[in-house]
């Protein structure tokens, strides 16, 4: 299997799309009537790629990352969270959905195509458990995942869980599977290199199952002190008020580096 790691560091110049927000492409409000924001999505679908930000440990970054790359594809991508306990529509920068608004009526997967209408992409913002139903109801849509990890060794133990779990022999997926590794919150290149070091042994001695091939990728992205500051200030300023005041702007420029590395890997 083929590794492709690259060691990025926390601060890469190019950002390949503007960042302006501006009523043009962003025609959807948020906040309405949910009945009426269903009917109100267009059906002009052609294919909407479907990724996932999955993990077994809470506090890695999918929500982050899924902030994240909802606003470097801004307009023609959609998050959908499936975490109950955090609500992600009012903190998020991007387009975003909360299943839990919706889930007296109808199942994610329905929910998925709805949003399918819309959008070019939906990012699916999972909570850690991802052998709950709602996420197993929809995760042979997906083919492309984002999995975040830390450094330290159970992070490596939650990593190793999750990836049995979706590629594994008992895997329920099929086919040519991208995998986009974020090794997240690094603060030494030591530790970054001995994660990277154990990470490879890993995916190296795993047993995947026979009906998968993974395609994985691995990019670092180091702790940043703006990036933790970020959703206290979304919270605080109103995430749309704080995205177009620049609060966002140190936090946006080192993550937009790491969306544009994803989007060059899942082909977006
Ligand atoms: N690279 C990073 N540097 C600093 N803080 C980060 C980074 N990535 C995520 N965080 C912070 O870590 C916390 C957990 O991230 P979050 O995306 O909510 O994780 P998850 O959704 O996996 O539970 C958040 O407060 C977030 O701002
Ligand atoms: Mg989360």
């Amino acid at each position: 299997m083929s590794f492709d790691y690259d060691g990025m560091g926390a601060f890469y110049k190019k950002s390949g799309r503007s960042m302006r927000r501006t009523e043009e492409n962003h025609p959807v409000k948020f906040g309405i009537m949910k009945d009426e924001y269903l009917a109100s999505l267009q059906s002009d679908s052609s294919e909407t790629i479907i990724m996932a930000a999955v993990s077994f440990k809470g506090g890695v970054g999918k929500s982050t990352i899924s902030n994240a790359l909802g606003s470097y594809l801004e307009g023609d991508a959609v998050v959908l969270n499936l975490d109950y306990v955090q609500k992600a529509e009012e903190s998020n920068a991007c387009d975003t959905v909360d299943y839990i608004d919706y889930i007296d009526e109808i199942s994610v997967s329905e929910l998925i195509d709805e949003l399918s209408k819309r959008y070019k992409f939906i990012i699916l913002d999972t909570p850690g458990d991802i052998s709950s139903p709602t996420v197993t109801e929809i995760l042979d849509r997906v083919d492309r995942f984002i999995i975040p990890l830390t450094t330290g060794k159970r992070a490596r133990q939650a990593t190793e869980s999750s990836l049995d779990v979706l590629f594994g022999p008992d895997a329920m997926l099929k086919g040519k599977i991208r995998v986009f590794f974020l090794l997240n919150m690094y603060k030494l290149v030591s530790k970054r290199d001995q994660a990277v070091k154990h990470f490879t042994d890993l995916l190296h001695n795993m047993e995947f199952s026979e009906e998968i091939e993974i395609i994985p990728k691995l990019v670092g992205l180091k702790y940043s002190e703006a990036i933790d500051r970020m959703e206290e200030e979304a919270q605080s300023v109103g995430a749309l008020a704080a995205s177009n005041k620049g609060a966002y702007g140190p936090a946006r420029k080192t993550l937009d580096s790491v969306c544009m590395k994803i989007e060059e890997f899942f082909e977006l």
